[in-house]
């Protein structure tokens, strides 16, 4: 039992176990160690590494969960550890890309939390967005970060709501492609506009999310407008703006809906109090590196109204996420 000042310094070393994971995983080690265990001077060698080092960060991530030591210098995979190999689909992009500039911009967050603006672009000198779109390498990285995030959320939306009453569904900033693709494969009926900055429309014309077929690819800004539609999703999206960006979103959405259209924003509610959720730590993510931030369903119905549209129900998904669903208001 760590008493209350070792608990606040395991907090502050946070980042040592989170820097000790992508180095494994840029090293290939969660590959390596696929078929078996092997000794530390093993793996050294293989990945031109000092074993010594290698085994202290091994040594550090063994009681967080990710290997097991069963001798001594030699480890093997856990089941979680086993997450991080390059052949399963999950998270292992994810800590790829939270762990460079994220990480990078995170070591100013005073600076958003006393100006209330993101960190990152006083560390880039640029919007996370725009330094994407000049970078393309991280932004395919960020998009394969998003299928990861997405494992499992992107199915849930596609089956908790009934799409038969539309012919033109549009996925604002849909990326990768993943969502549109899940819905399109239970909705033969519908045609698919995939909506996103030129890097993501890219990442999903290379199939990163699926198939993606009766679809057409437009590259746009969605802050100019966006395409025509009966029915929008834009799944983790708002989260990535403050609230005039997001409204100003969601009012081109519901400029360029046809009658009777919906709007549909998928994403994962902020839970109330203390109730722990992974959900309160991609807030502050947000409020870092994007200027977005995370929201109750209170916070989305004024974002709606203030876009013109009234929120008309919520649908809590399998997944950890939900459906808020808008028309004209
Ligand atoms: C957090 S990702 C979410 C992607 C996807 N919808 C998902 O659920 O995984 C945000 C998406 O918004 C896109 N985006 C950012 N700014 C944009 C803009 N001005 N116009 C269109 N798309 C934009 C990004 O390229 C990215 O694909």
């Amino acid at each position: 039992m760590l008493n209350p000042s070792q608990q606040i310094m395991r907090l502050g070393l946070g980042f040592a176990v989170s820097q000790a994971l992508r180095a494994t995983i840029e090293l290939g080690i969660p590959d390596l160690l696929a078929a078996g265990e092997q000794s530390v001077d093993e793996l050294a060698a293989a990945t031109q590494s000092d074993a010594d080092s290698l085994y202290r960060i091994m040594r550090l991530l063994a009681p967080e969960g990710v290997f097991r030591e069963v001798l001594p210098r030699h480890f093997e995979l856990t089941e979680i550890g086993a997450a991080l190999r390059s052949d399963r689909p999950g998270p292992r992009d994810f800590v790829r890309m939270i762990n460079s500039e994220a990480y990078l911009a995170f070591e100013q967050l005073l600076h958003s939390v006393r100006t209330g603006k993101p960190a990152f672009d006083k560390v880039f000198g640029s919007p996370r967005f725009d330094w994407l779109s000049e970078h393309p390498e991280q932004a395919a990285l960020f998009q394969r970060a998003m299928v990861a995030l997405g494992q499992g959320s992107n199915e849930a939306v596609a089956e908790a709501y009934e799409f038969k009453p539309f012919t033109r569904i549009v996925d604002v900033g849909g990326g990768h492609g993943q969502l549109l693709s899940a819905i399109l494969a239970r909705n033969p009926h519908l045609s698919g506009v995939l909506f996103d900055l030129p890097s993501g429309v890219a990442a999903a014309r290379q199939g990163a999310g699926g198939d993606l077929p009766r679809t057409e690819f437009i590259a746009g800004d969605f802050f100019e407008s966006v395409p025509s539609g009966d029915v929008y999703v834009i799944k983790k999206v708002v989260h990535d703006w403050n609230d005039e960006r997001a409204a100003a979103i969601l009012r081109n959405c519901s400029k360029a809906m046809l009658p009777n259209g919906k709007v549909l924003i998928a994403e994962t509610l902020v839970p109330p109090g203390n109730e722990p959720s992974q959900i309160k730590g991609i807030d502050v993510v947000m409020l870092a590196v994007t200027g977005g931030m995370e929201r109750t369903q209170g916070q989305y119905a004024s974002l709606f109204d203030a876009a013109g549209l009234r929120l008309e129900r919520v649908i809590q998904t399998r997944g950890p996420i939900s459906i808020l669903e808008a028309s004209a208001a």
